[in-house]
């Protein structure tokens, strides 16, 4: 299958100031001119915030009801497209969306904002932003990497931390991601800026806020329904969203619904690390309003 064609373990490059994998820039003219439509929803994060998790509450907001055959027949990945994936050996995310024959087409991205192509903005269509804290974010990112031969070596715990705090991962530097997008909301009604922590502590409060971005009014029922559908518990049992049928992710060393928990990282940071990290994380977050929690 085509998966014999993938190049693994994938050097990381410099691209235009971002730290990305051929994967991801091989297709960059399309993705640039992309022809976004008004009515499409695109969810953008890092990759590790939560997008699989976006990516099904809003598959089963807009078609839960309608189509049921979608749920247990169509992989969540191939439901939603991937704008930027361009894995040799398939068809790139661009075409993937263009394919989508839903109304609306729901289309993630983990592009940095200023790699957003220019119809988001011109058409302005809605985008999801879903942001997590960077301390989760690097332990989920890091099992993720290991598991994942797409990604480069991840090397050890330590190795990869510092490589986090460098801005030295596949999409960039996480602090430069989640303050860009957040600095572009405050001049675009467009975009929702949501927190992974928030969607824990209370879904259905988020689901509200959400639909109402969305002008959507689901039923009590249905959102009930969304709720369930979407518990971790659920989704780590669901072939259709927990990506168990791709073979370049290695289940014996991790999962892909790995533990869906804030606070995972006080398991991983030692106390220097943290210190460090901590120290670091002032001095660059320190011209932003964006606060993040790393328990709730
Ligand atoms: P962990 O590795 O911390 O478990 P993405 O989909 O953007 O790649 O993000 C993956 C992260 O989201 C993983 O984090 C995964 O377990 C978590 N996740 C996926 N579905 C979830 C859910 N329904 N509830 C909570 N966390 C979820």
């Amino acid at each position: 299958d085509s998966f014999t064609e993938l190049p693994l373990r994938p050097p990381l490059i410099d691209f235009h100031g971002v730290s990305m994998v051929r994967h991801f820039t091989d297709n960059w003219e399309n993705i640039q001119n992309f022809q976004a439509r008004p009515d499409d929803i695109f969810i953008a994060s890092f990759p590790k915030s939560g997008s699989t998790w976006m990516s099904y509450i809003l598959d089963l907001l807009y078609f839960g009801q309608t189509d049921p055959v979608r749920q247990t027949s169509i992989p969540i990945y191939e439901r939603v497209a991937f704008l930027e994936s361009s894995y040799r050996g398939f068809p790139p995310g661009t075409e993937q969306a263009d394919k989508l024959t839903t109304t609306p087409r729901i289309i993630k991205t983990h592009l940095p904002v200023q790699f957003a192509p220019k119809s988001f903005w011109e058409k302005n269509c809605k985008v999801v932003y879903l942001s997590r804290n960077s301390k989760d974010n690097a332990v989920s990112y890091f099992h993720f990497a290991r598991m994942n031969k797409t990604q480069p070596e991840p090397g050890d715990w330590n190795n990869f931390l510092q490589r986090f705090m460098n801005g030295k991962m596949v999409f960039g530097s996480w602090y430069d991601h989640v303050t860009g997008w957040w600095e572009k909301k405050q001049t675009q009604s467009n975009i929702h800026y949501m927190f992974y922590e928030d969607m824990i502590e209370d879904l259905g409060r988020e689901l509200d806020r959400l639909c109402s971005f969305l002008g959507l009014s689901p039923s009590e029922e249905e959102k009930e329904r969304v709720k369930v559908g979407t518990h971790f518990d659920n989704m780590k049992k669901n072939d259709m969203v927990n990506y168990t049928r791709i073979p370049v992710l290695d289940f014996k060393v991790s999962t892909f619904m790995r533990k869906g928990k804030v606070g995972d990282w006080k398991n991983h940071f030692t106390v220097a690390q943290n210190e460090q990290f901590d120290e670091d994380y002032k001095i660059k977050m320190k011209n932003t309003t964006l606060q993040f929690r790393t328990v709730v």
